[in-house]
């Protein structure tokens, strides 16, 4: 995908050209070499010591690996996974991670609980990390929520006016009603720690299910089954960075 192609034109070895864009181990890179089965615009590679820039077309076994150092990933997570990316005991979101991508060491871009389902972004790209997750840079995340009990007009308020949770309080957030009272729309601009589950016992509601929708201005892609990852296109990954105010 052209977004994430380095635009600059870089030169390395080989061996480190593939190190960071193809699945293959530095390690496997010399007998790749020795078989024949990388080329270098069209013509077998000698060492791995060759010389390559990000212009080159470098092919292992005829399969193109583009040259790219950040991956951006969107996940549609099941329950049952932690967004980390290792755990003793727990699934995690970075086991879902197809072979392919799983050697960018993607990382989750801020957090959903083990029981929340939906949109989660993976990256490797720490400022970006930053920008999304950064309650400063007011990227709302919008939810769906199903509540033991009817919200109300008064509830919309109180999230409007923002929270004191006891070790922090909320910027202004927005509890949208739908035509079913226990099922409600919530965007916020920070995650902290169990925020919407917080925010709703705050109003005397208990969440009994929770999704993300959106990040910023960017869906979760309806036609994703749970579990299933793809990359963010250039203008997805723009949206993610959409910020607002309530007023
Ligand atoms: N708020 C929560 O309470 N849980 C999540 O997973 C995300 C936001």
């Amino acid at each position: 995908m052209d977004s994430t192609v380095k635009k600059q034109r870089t030169s390395m070895r080989l061996d480190r050209y593939l190190s960071i864009c193809s699945p293959y181990p530095r390690s496997g890179i010399p007998g790749l070499v020795r078989k024949g089965a990388i080329t270098v615009n069209g013509i077998p590679a000698r060492t791995v010591k060759d010389r390559v820039s990000t212009d080159d077309r470098i092919e292992v076994n005829g399969v193109p690996m583009l040259y790219r150092e950040f991956i951006y990933l969107m996940l549609n997570k099941p329950q049952g996974y932690l967004s980390a990316t290792e755990d003793e005991r727990d699934p995690v979101v970075v086991d879902l991670v197809p072979e392919e991508w799983k050697h960018f060491s993607p990382a989750p871009v801020g957090r959903l609980d083990k029981d929340t389902e939906g949109l989660l972004i993976l990256s490797n790209d720490g400022q970006f990390n930053h920008a999304v997750t950064s309650p400063r840079k007011c990227v709302y995340k919008r939810y769906y929520a199903e509540l033991d009990a009817p919200a109300t007009p008064d509830d919309v308020i109180a999230f409007r006016a923002g929270m004191d949770l006891g070790d922090f309080c909320t910027a202004p957030a927005l509890l949208e009603l739908t035509d079913s009272p226990d099922k409600v729309l919530i965007e916020i601009a920070e995650g902290k720690f169990h925020q919407v589950k917080r925010m709703c016992e705050k109003i005397g509601k208990h969440v009994t299910y929770l999704k993300r929708v959106a990040i910023g201005a960017l869906q979760l892609d309806s036609s994703l089954a749970l579990g299933e990852i793809r990359e963010l296109t250039e203008a997805e990954k723009d949206m993610l960075t959409v910020s607002k105010t309530f007023s």
